[in-house]
């Protein structure tokens, strides 16, 4: 089992702003089958390094449309299903003329990936539906917008609120062993033990 990272670029819109960003995709893994993590900009650069697996389905961490603008294309080239929390209809919606993805994650749902499991954690305030994967077996987390090296991520525009991203990586996230690994959406890794000392510091600046 291992996680392979593809990092596509192209523009982040919301609220009238479009920004140019990288993304990074996550694949987790073996050799047979391998569960897509967020599904931006490049359908084409994600099946390639997908290669002749098994897509079990690709998991959008939030629906900013950044993260899920390729996800329909990709769906469809590899047979794959989209799964979505619901809270993010609304921003799915943004970025898709498609309906929503019929299938659903849930706060403590568990993906299987090979032997490994995949827990699903809800973890609103970036985005209403955000979630991160957790897989304990391999002390891994992946956070999409949620939690990055240096602190939260961004609450400034629609459909955000810090307090509330603020509870969410206090007690679902920083309650995880700290040598876990996390990976996010944009940028470097970090660990819940590097960031875990951080709180109060992001708490008095207000982002
Ligand atoms: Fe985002």
């Amino acid at each position: 089992m291992r996680v392979e990272k593809v990092v596509t670029s192209g523009t982040f819109n919301l609220d009238g702003g479009t920004w140019d960003v990288d993304n990074n995709v996550w694949l987790l893994g073996d050799d047979d089958q391998v569960l897509v993590i967020d599904a931006a900009h490049d359908a084409e650069a994600i099946a390639k390094a997908v290669g002749d697996r098994e897509v079990l389905a690709i998991a959008c961490t939030h629906a900013h449309d950044d993260h899920v603008n390729a996800a329909p294309a990709l769906a469809e080239r590899v047979g794959a299903p989209v799964l979505l929390h619901p809270a993010d209809d609304v921003l799915w919606r943004l970025a898709h003329e498609e309906d929503r993805p019929a299938d659903t994650l849930s706060d403590g749902d568990i993906l299987r990936v090979g032997d490994v499991e995949v827990r699903v954690l809800h973890t609103p305030g970036h985005a209403p539906g955000a979630v991160c994967f957790h897989v304990p077996e391999l002390n891994v987390l992946f956070t999409g917008d949620t939690l990055f090296q240096g602190g939260p991520g961004a609450t400034g525009r629609s459909h955000s609120d810090f307090p509330t991203i603020v509870d969410s990586i206090r007690d679902k996230l920083l309650t995880l062993p700290p040598e876990t690994t996390v990976h996010t959406g944009h940028g470097g890794d970090t660990t819940i033990g590097a960031e875990a000392p951080h709180l109060e510091e992001w708490i008095a600046r207000g982002h």
